[in-house]
């Protein structure tokens, strides 16, 4: 992007924070607004863009009036607008609020709602760094990844790298949510595993019942059985399980949970918001929930499970993003590890 020929570049801070479980980015920006104002900052100044963007979710209104106020002040300070203090650069950042949809939180669909259209993925090539925004070279990151920069610039690159386990480097920001006593965010360097977590931070269930399958990663994220609870918190341990880490909101369920309604769910979640623009996600995600629903009335249980396998398959190679592609996660995770729910 750095490279990239063109005469406006554009910085995107995705703030939108739609996954299941997930608050981090919301307790930066309502806690530490000029952290995020300085890492974008630092971040256009790199690659020579000059306006940034923050796409807000609209459910958080406090934090959109905190970066409101943040910003006014950087601007007055000197910190944000033409000729930052005396550099001869100029860098800008406006607030952006979506509208409620999930798959805004994908950044080509983000793109395109920022650009005021409808909030559809775009096809990848070409790269949002390459042609982004309007067109033009963007860089676009979450919320914690610009947070990050000032403290690496201050601290140095290799005290951030001697932080976490293989190539997940540096802290990773719990959300712990669901049935637990004790709910919060816990930022520790990637490699604890989940049942440290557990253990360490959420205090049981908020019901008191036993934990039985926990949701780590949003709505996209595989169920965990506690027989894989030893697994590291880090992207390439999660990855070898089939689940992923995604924002890395931890949800909890005990041992009350229906897991086939939980994968009936999933597919009825991709199908609510599904942006329609790839046939496996805008059809299979209906066909898919209709599946599971003659499963869960008990109707040719084996046919049906055969049929959502296939059809998990084809979502999981066919669709044009990971809304479609990782809706699999969740149902294929219930049904492997909590098969008996399906058969009830
Ligand atoms: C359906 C879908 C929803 C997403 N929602 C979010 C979101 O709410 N917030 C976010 O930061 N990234 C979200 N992403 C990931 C973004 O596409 C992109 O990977 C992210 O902005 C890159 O930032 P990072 O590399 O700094 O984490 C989503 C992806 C998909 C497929
Ligand atoms: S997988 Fe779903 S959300 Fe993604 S492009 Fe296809 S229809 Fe849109």
């Amino acid at each position: 992007m750095q490279g990239a020929q063109a005469a406006q570049k554009y910085v995107v801070c995705n703030a939108d924070e739609g996954d299941s479980g997930t608050f981090a980015d919301r307790l930066l920006m309502e806690g530490d607004p000029l952290t995020l104002l300085e890492g974008m900052t630092i971040a256009g100044l790199a690659v020579g863009a000059t306006q940034g963007y923050i796409y807000l979710r609209s459910e958080y209104p406090n934090a959109a009036r905190i970066l409101q106020q943040a910003i006014v002040l950087c601007r007055e300070a000197g910190y944000l607008g033409r000729n930052l203090r005396d550099s001869g650069r100029d860098f800008d950042i406006e607030l952006r609020i979506g509208a409620g949809s999930y798959v805004c939180g994908e950044e080509t669909a983000l793109l395109e709602s920022l650009e005021g259209k409808r909030g559809q993925v775009r096809a990848k090539p070409p790269l949002p760094a390459l042609q982004g925004l309007f067109g033009q070279p963007t860089l676009i990151q979450n919320v914690l990844t610009f947070a990050a920069v000032p403290q690496i610039i201050a601290q140095g690159a290799a005290a951030y790298q001697a932080l976490g386990v293989a190539r997940s480097r540096g802290t990773l920001a719990i959300q712990l949510a669901g049935n637990v006593r004790c709910g919060g965010l816990i930022e520790v360097p990637f490699g604890l595993t989940l049942r440290q977590v557990l253990d360490t931070y959420a205090g049981g269930t908020a019901s008191g019942r036993p934990m039985r399958a926990v949701q780590v990663g949003g709505p996209l994220g595989a169920y965990l059985p506690e027989a894989q609870w030893d697994t590291p918190l880090d992207y390439e341990a999660f990855a070898a399980i089939g689940a992923a880490l995604g924002h890395g909101g931890i949800v909890v369920h005990d041992d009350s949970a229906n897991l086939a309604e939980l994968a009936r769910y999933a597919m009825a979640f991709c199908a609510h918001e599904s942006c329609g623009k790839c046939t496996p996600c805008r059809i299979g995600s209906t066909r898919g929930t209709e599946i599971l629903e003659r499963v869960l009335a008990g109707e040719n249980v084996s046919a049906n499970l055969a049929l959502l396998r296939e059809l998990c398959d084809v979502l999981t190679h066919g669709s044009l993003c990971a809304m479609g592609g990782m809706t699999p996660y969740p149902v294929l995770s219930a049904l492997n590890h909590f098969p008996q729910d399906f058969n009830a």
